[in-house]
């Protein structure tokens, strides 16, 4: 396979300053990510500690098997909203390996409001759950949650993809004999209860997990009953009176010990058949991506460069390379993973559009991953363009994406604009998981754009426009919202893509819809 050359001039001064520009968005990112994740002086996290227990990721590292990876999602979620009171939307989810089988962990963080659960929560449980039915991922909820967010309910309880969404999940989930246990570590309460209650085995730890469709309040206020939240449905109650619980665990370690052990005994499900070959570092230094990545979206981009800091070895073989070159498609490989390259150098013309609906069917039939890294202000306009039909080849592009039946992975990198972002794998083509660079922008068009279409249609000027658009395309704002799945450090693209393929490979891919047509 051809090697990519991509030599970069280390002293050269524009080059320096995008570095040290690119350095000043990561203080930010990481200031943000620990916020959220390191909450030492938070009184309801030193609370928790004095009860005696864990931290929700100090319970995942014991999950997991030793020194394996955990690949956790949406660590922004609800960030910048409801004052920061719900770090992380106060729920971890996540794909880690116990007792070597690829997992999908859901678990609550009971300092955040109790565990309860507002939109972004139960946006992020669902999500977890939907990775987990689409590659088989065996599901454990670690529960600890006072159930929906009191104040928040008409958002969260009745729509189609509210709160009874999660039980119907596990219920689907296992009827497919994708197995779905819960530990209790806490408190389950109302709806909150059929978590354990609608999994396929629940462990119960002593002396601090309940399950309970009505809290003791609740009870006293309803029947005049008083009774004390063990003796209503404490552990010793569950494990030996009602039976809703399976196995009786003397402490959380233990509880996470049984769990791994139960696991032991899943069977796996049959992966994804590929051609394994060695992992290739790139030939060119990661941290010279920062340099490289579109920040100002104004300018050109070294999509080459990027790439060749991205794949094994550097190596790439293109597809097509001197027609429609303002999209890049190509073979390589990533953690030794096969994939298909789909990566934005410019506006969509007809000729892009064409190629690429080629080369995502070549990739469809020969089972390939798909990879869009997505820069994209938009299709071409004008009159020259529209009379070619882009429109036309525009819809071969956006119907071979949606149609594709291989594994897809988004990362936006840049801008993501208008029907550009349909066309590269949006989320609404449902690829398996989109994931953000820090810098990238995504929205139907760029604030300056916008006001002057608005300007044009109306004649009035709207001056907040600007700021507005900036702000809502930001990063931050759609990883808050889960419209993708966690922003990355760029130069972690490769280790965090490498992990979601093998995700994809945890189960058969579905077979090609269709040959290939010539475009
Ligand atoms: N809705 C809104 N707020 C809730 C909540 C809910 N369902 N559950 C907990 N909270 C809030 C509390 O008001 C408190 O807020 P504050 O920090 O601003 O004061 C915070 O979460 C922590 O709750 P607290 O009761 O102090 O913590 P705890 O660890 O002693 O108890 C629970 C946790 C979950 C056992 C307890 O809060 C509880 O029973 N909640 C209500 C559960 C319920 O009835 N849910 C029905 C909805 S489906």
């Amino acid at each position: 396979m051809k090697r990519l050359i991509s030599n970069i001039d280390q002293t050269e001064e524009r080059f320096k300053e995008k570095i040290e520009a690119y350095k000043e968005l990561m203080d930010v990112f990481h200031a943000r990510v620990d916020s959220v994740i390191i909450r030492d002086n938070d009184p309801s996290v030193i609370r928790y500690r004095t009860r005696g227990k864990l931290d929700v990721r100090s319970r995942i590292d014991l999950l997991i098997d030793e020194k394996m990876p955990f690949l956790e999602l949406s660590t922004l979620a609800a960030f910048g909203q409801y004052d920061n009171q719900f770090p992380s939307a106060g729920i971890v989810t996540g794909i880690g390996k116990i007792h070597g089988k690829l997992c999908m962990i859901i678990a609550n963080d009971a300092t955040v409001k109790g565990g309860s659960y507002i939109l972004e929560t139960l946006k992020k449980h669902l999500r977890g759950q939907e990775i987990a039915n689409r590659n088989h991922l065996p599901c454990v909820y670690l529960v600890d949650s006072g159930g929906i967010f009191l104040p928040e309910q008409s958002r969260i309880f009745p729509d189609r993809d509210g709160f009874g969404r999660i039980f119907y999940n596990q219920a689907q989930m296992s009827s497919a004999g994708i197995p779905q246990l819960s530990i209790v570590m806490g408190s389950c309460t109302a709806g909150g209860a059929y978590v354990p209650a609608m999994s396929d085995e629940t462990i119960i730890v002593r002396d601090q997990g309940t399950i309970f469709i009505g809290g003791p309040p609740l009870v006293k206020a309803a029947t005049g009953e008083e009774v004390t939240a063990e003796e209503l449905g404490g552990a010793l109650v569950h494990t030996g009176i009602s039976g809703v619980a399976d196995h009786l665990a003397e402490n959380e370690q233990d509880a996470i010990q049984i769990c791994r052990n139960i696991l032991e005994f899943i069977p796996s499900e049959e992966p994804q058949l590929y051609e394994k070959v060695p992992i290739e570092e790139p030939a060119y230094n990661i941290n010279e991506i920062y340099g490289l990545a579109p920040v100002d979206l104004r300018k050109p981009v070294d999509i080459y460069g990027i790439l060749a800091r991205i794949v094994d070895g550097s190596k790439f073989e293109e597809f097509k390379q001197n027609y429609g070159p303002t999209l890049v498609t190509g073979y390589a490989r990533i953690m030794g993973f096969p994939v298909g390259i789909v990566a934005n150098n410019g506006f969509l013309t007809s000729e892009a559009s064409l190629k690429g609906a080629h080369f995502i069917e070549l990739c469809n039939f020969r089972r390939i991953p798909l990879l869009f890294l997505q820069n994209i202000s938009g299709f071409i306009v004008g009159k020259k363009y529209e009379h070619e039909g882009i429109a036309r080849n525009g819809a071969k592009l956006i119907h071979a994406v949606a149609t594709s039946t291989v594994p897809k992975i988004t990362v936006i990198i840049g801008g993501s604009f208008g029907a550009g972002n349909y066309a590269m794998a949006g989320r609404a083509y449902d690829p398996d998981f989109l994931f953000m660079w820090p810098n990238a922008k995504i929205g139907v068009m760029g604030g300056q754009q916008a006001q002057d279409v608005l300007d044009s249609i109306n004649g009035n000027n709207q001056n907040d426009l600007i700021t507005r658009f900036e702000e809502e395309s930001s990063a931050y704002y759609s990883t808050s919202r889960l419209w993708d799945d966690g922003i990355i450090d760029p130069a972690d693209t490769r280790t965090v893509v490498g992990l979601a393929i093998s995700v994809r490979f945890n189960k058969k891919f579905a077979p090609p819809k269709n040959g290939v047509y010539r475009m």
